[in-house]
């Protein structure tokens, strides 16, 4: 008999991890590594929301707090939600957890049981379909291409739904492609789930405040108010306020299941540190404005990537809408040889080829769940950006 669990068996390591892993183990030889391979912005934390920290740490805000998080942040991400959303919560609908990774985590553990099924369009972010798995539902996976810029289409959803479908997962914009959808093109899809009443809607907005070129943000209970009772909107302090290692992030939802994922907390991490969740108090009342510089910032880091990968032979590159993450597809590449000798046979083989003949970590596209892909993580410098692209447009060009 095994002494791991068999729940357990199901999952499989992170890929990302993986690659990270290998990156550092490179580094550490003396190999000049550029890592594109980091889901976080290379920006430092806003200062007030450092100064939050301390002063809360100051006044001995330090002690356990309610599990699902302190009246004064839910009061803060209820007028983040009227503010930024046009949507109406109290403070009873708000959870608050160790990061958006523990909300998400929450919210599937107190829904899922042996049978149901939950609808993933892919490419998706890599612990989507584990965390299913570990709370012990089935992942449905809903392939998206980019012909269509990796946007789900009414029909593909539709035909992804089945009577044990319990929750449909979407995430705009997108890790990992930065695919961000219109308000049409999510009403189209809020318009299938309006005909479909037992399935329940999980946004994960963490990218919202990263769009590019006047893009507009939108959310399903935005874009649909007769689904607000079964969506749980869920976002988080830790990409727009360059606050990962801070561990906040957030949802909203009907009293209910807000109750059950309290439940779930409780008997788990009790709640998010104290002094972070001080910390988000500020990012979310305080000044935003250093989203905007940011934002320029990402964007032409965007334009530089999509520029010199679209460059190259065999790679194309959509525009992404947000977020700071590409995902070209390598398709034109497939069975070529690189100067080692490696036949890129898969997008595995070309990321690793990558690490070890130029020196470049990406994510190759099956960690995702569409290929032949990759991601190159943009929230890194210009310089390192551009140095990095030179790298994969020579090793491109080396290849036979
Ligand atoms: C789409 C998406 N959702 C959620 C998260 C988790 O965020 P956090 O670091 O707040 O747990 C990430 C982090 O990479 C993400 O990319």
């Amino acid at each position: 008999m095994s002494f791991l669990s068999n729940t357990l068996s199901r999952v499989k390591p992170s890929p990302t991890i993986a690659m990270t892993a290998k990156t550092a183990e490179l580094k550490a030889a003396g190999r000049d590594v550029i890592g594109l391979s980091a889901g976080e912005p290379d920006f430092d934390t806003p200062q007030n929301i450092k100064d939050a920290a301390v002063a809360a740490i100051a006044a001995g805000k330090t002690k356990y707090t309610a599990p699902d998080g302190i009246p004064e942040l839910k009061q803060a991400i209820c007028a983040k939600l009227k503010r930024d959303n046009g949507l109406e919560y109290v403070p009873a609908q708000i959870s608050v957890g160790t990061g958006g990774k523990q909300t998400l985590y929450n919210a599937l553990m107190a829904t899922l049981n042996e049978g149901d099924e939950v609808v993933i369009p892919a490419p998706y972010w890599v612990s989507y379909p584990d965390m299913v798995l570990l709370a012990g539902g089935t992942p449905v996976i809903a392939e998206t291409s980019l012909q269509t810029n990796f946007k789900l289409t009414a029909d593909q959803l539709e035909a992804a739904l089945t009577p044990k479908t319990k929750w449909f997962i979407f995430n705009s914009p997108s890790n990992p492609t930065g695919t961000g959808y219109s308000r049409e093109e999510l009403k189209q899809l809020t318009d299938v789930l309006m005909r479909h009443p037992h399935v329940w809607i999980m946004t994960d907005d963490m990218y919202e405040h990263l769009a590019y070129d006047g893009f507009e943000f939108c959310t399903p209970a935005e874009i649909e108010p007769r689904l607000y009772e079964r969506t749980l909107t869920c976002n988080g302090v830790s990409k727009a306020y360059s606050m990962t290692g801070w561990r906040i992030g957030y949802a909203a939802g009907p009293v209910e299941l807000i109750a059950a994922m309290r439940k779930v907390q409780s008997q788990s991490t009790s709640n998010p540190c104290s002094i972070s969740q001080w910390a988000a108090v500020e990012a979310l009342n305080g000044t935003q404005d250093f989203l905007a510089p940011n934002n320029e910032t990402f964007k032409r880091r965007r334009n530089l990537v999509v520029d010199m990968l679209g460059a190259i032979d065999g790679i194309s590159c959509p525009t992404p809408e947000g977020a700071f993450y590409v995902y070209p597809s390598i398709a034109g590449l497939i069975g070529k040889k690189t100067p080692k000798g490696t036949v890129i046979d898969s997008d595995e083989a070309f990321a690793n080829a990558l690490l070890e003949e130029a020196d470049v970590a990406v994510v190759f596209g099956a960690a995702f769940g569409l290929s032949p892909n990759f991601r190159v993580s943009y929230a890194t410098s210009d310089e390192a950006l551009k140095t990095a692209c030179e790298r994969i447009q020579d090793f491109c060009a080396s290849l036979t």
